[in-house]
């Protein structure tokens, strides 16, 4: 039923065609990335940042993305959808993360599902997909660690760094990752790790090397995301400024009883209207 799935992607990079990624939370949003021809649709834990109000990852649960993406499914039913598995969800034990993957597919009705993390994580990659469950990787700047790596930097600007995330990139793909995100990582660094793997990497801030690009829904089109001015996003649109203006005309048309007017109201039979004020 969805026009992708991960044998196609792979071929895709052999071919040279870039995958198109952005981010979606709800329905209309999935509705329309699907319309304009998205590749893949993302219900990433940017949730949390963009349309929950948190400051970070941290706090979006599983109950969290299973319910958004329940509503993605529904308004991208041909579109390859991938959920991330939130902020430790997947480090107790195997059969645990695998209960939550579980969810994401049978409530939550993605195709596949993300995971932060290297060659540490590698174990529960390979169960995820022994279970038929595709996995997306994501290393370079993992928000879910924010705490432990100090602040939202750029990853791959030394020697050890870059050697660290090209080892991670291939355990990955050991492991049997379809393909893996890369989130601001030095263009060269990204550019390095995609020639080396057959599997294809999708990158946000790392440049453009990458055999595919993710966005945020709401920076691309500034939807009150204060992201959206960072270097790495080109915003589009600015839909947040179109919603601020059309909601003060509508109070002002209010105020000023501009609306409703003659064509937005309903009209009752005229002998009634002579019954209720004689
Ligand atoms: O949650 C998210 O939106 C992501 C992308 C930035 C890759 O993980
Ligand atoms: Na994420």
């Amino acid at each position: 039923k969805q026009a992708l799935n991960i044998v196609k992607m792979k071929k895709m990079k052999k071919e040279g065609i870039p995958l198109s990624m952005l981010t979606a939370y709800d329905y209309p949003s999935a509705k329309i990335a699907e319309e304009a021809g998205i590749d893949m649709i993302l219900v990433g834990d940017s949730l949390g940042n963009v349309v929950l109000g948190y400051d970070s990852t941290i706090p979006v649960t599983l109950d969290d993305i299973v319910y958004h993406s329940r509503a993605v499914a529904r308004g991208a039913e041909h579109t390859f959808i991938v959920a991330d598995m939130p902020f430790m969800t997947y480090h107790s034990s195997v059969s645990e993360s695998l209960q939550g993957i579980r969810r994401l597919m049978q409530e939550g009705h993605v195709h596949a599902v993300k995971l932060e993390g290297g060659a540490e994580i590698s174990d529960v990659v390979k169960a995820t997909v022994r279970a038929g469950v595709p996995v997306l990787g994501h290393i370079g700047l993992t928000p879910q660690a924010v705490n432990q790596i100090g602040g939202y930097r750029i990853q791959g600007k030394d020697e050890a760094d870059a050697r660290r995330l090209m080892e991670d990139a291939k355990a990955l793909e050991q492991a049997g990752a379809f393909g893996i995100v890369l989130e601001l990582v030095t263009e060269e660094v990204a550019t390095a790790i995609s020639k080396e793997l057959s599997i294809p990497t999708i990158g946000i801030g790392a440049g453009r090397g990458c055999d595919g690009q993710v966005l945020v829904y709401h920076d691309l089109i500034q939807y009150a995301s204060p992201y959206y001015s960072k270097r790495f996003v080109k915003t589009y649109a600015d839909v947040g400024g179109l919603i601020r203006s059309s909601i003060e005309q509508y109070v002002s048309d209010v105020k000023g009883r501009a609306f409703p007017a003659e064509e937005h109201v309903f009209s009752t039979d005229d002998r009634v209207v002579e019954a209720l004020y004689g």
